[in-house]
């Protein structure tokens, strides 16, 4: 972004002004800020769902995008591959990755468990691992996620930012 500003309704009150960065590929940024900053409109901005009033944007890649937990009823496994087939070594690597791996031991019958509606409640923190986990293994360019920590302990959020390490 070069001095982006990025507008929600055509009210002419810019929520985010002036924006400039630059992010390269390989690297990891994170952005804090108090309630209502602009964390997620600046989100929605690289996405494109939020109108550019002045200034230039340019997002290069496929983007992955991690928001609310959002889980459907079927297997855990069906909710990590959404649809995609199975390579048994990426599947395992993004468990691993996504702090997985110890909860599925405590599942009835691991990833082949139903969740969702019609299955075990998983927790907060195991739901957004989950919705993780989905992002991973679809191999983006460009992964944005809206507070990836909010339900998780520390020491899970300080093993889940090392993520892009392995990548
Ligand atoms: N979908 C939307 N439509 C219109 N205005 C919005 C929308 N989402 C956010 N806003 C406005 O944009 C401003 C920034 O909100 P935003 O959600 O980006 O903050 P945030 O930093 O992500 O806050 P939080 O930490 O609470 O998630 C607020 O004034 C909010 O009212
Ligand atoms: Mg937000």
């Amino acid at each position: 972004f070069k001095s982006g500003c990025f507008s929600w309704d055509s009210s002419g009150n810019s929520n985010l002004r002036n924006i400039s960065l630059e992010v390269k590929a390989g690297t990891k940024v994170a952005i804090c800020g108090e309630v209502g900053s602009g964390k997620s409109t600046l989100l929605g901005a690289i996405l494109g769902e939020v109108p550019r009033t002045e200034g230039m944007s340019h997002v290069c890649g496929k983007i992955a995008y991690v928001q609310d937990a959002w889980i459907q009823t079927g297997t855990l496994q069906e909710n990590i591959l959404f649809g995609s087939n199975m390579d048994k070594r990426r599947y395992e690597n993004t468990l691993r990755r996504c702090s997985l791996v110890y909860d599925l031991e405590s599942l009835p019958f691991g990833d082949r468990t139903q969740i969702g509606e019609r299955g075990v409640n998983l927790s907060g923190g195991q739901k957004q691992r989950v919705q993780l986990a989905r992002a991973l293994y679809h191999d983006a360019d460009i992964y944005l996620l809206d507070d990836p920590f909010s339900c998780v302990d520390a020491h899970t959020a300080a093993s889940l930012l090392n993520v892009g390490e392995y990548v």
